[in-house]
């Protein structure tokens, strides 16, 4: 799913590892226990999902991938909405992510769901500079208040 899903940076200006990276099954297994693990399912096949960490009153998205076959249908708004909603029912007061600024489908996309770009939480600033130091450039971190 991340590999398929990295499709969409081809010719983009991001490093040519994250057209290939994938993390392994361990990586989402705290999340899959924390129950903030989110997959949707298409005619029988996983299509997207979401993994996201709630630390204090803040659950910050890990990970959100679409298929490379199933993007630019909704899935990933719905996705991302549905988050939203359960995220304030669970009393939570904000909602996190890193993401590309340029990259019309990810700061744009996370701004128009209501996300505005603010690195002012130290947790944020540290997943920025560990980013950084993996290469990863023209990132910003957004908060939705929920
Ligand atoms: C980002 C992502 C999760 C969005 O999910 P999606 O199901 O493709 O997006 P949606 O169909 O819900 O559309 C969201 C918006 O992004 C736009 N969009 C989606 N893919 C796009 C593309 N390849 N190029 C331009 N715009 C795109 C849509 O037009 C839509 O805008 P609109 O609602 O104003 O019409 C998904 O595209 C994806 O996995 N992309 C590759 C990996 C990635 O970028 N992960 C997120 C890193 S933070």
């Amino acid at each position: 799913m991340e590999r398929s899903a990295a499709q969409a940076f081809q010719g983009r200006d991001v490093p040519a590892f994250l057209l290939v990276h994938a993390s392994p099954p361990e990586a989402w297994r705290p999340q899959l226990k924390a129950g903030t693990l989110w997959v949707v399912e298409s005619e029988g096949q996983v299509v997207a999902f979401l993994a996201a960490t709630a630390t204090g009153d803040r659950l910050h998205i890990d990970e959100v991938d679409v298929d490379l076959g199933a993007q630019g249908r909704g899935v990933g708004r719905r996705l991302i909405g549905h988050v939203v909603r359960w995220a304030r029912d669970a009393g939570l007061a904000q909602l996190s992510l890193t993401t590309f600024r340029s990259v019309p489908w990810n700061g744009p996309f996370y701004a128009s769901l209501g996300f505005v770009e603010d690195a002012r939480l130290p947790e944020l600033q540290a997943i920025l500079a560990a980013e950084a130091d993996k290469g990863l450039s023209d990132r910003c971190a957004m908060v939705l208040a929920l």
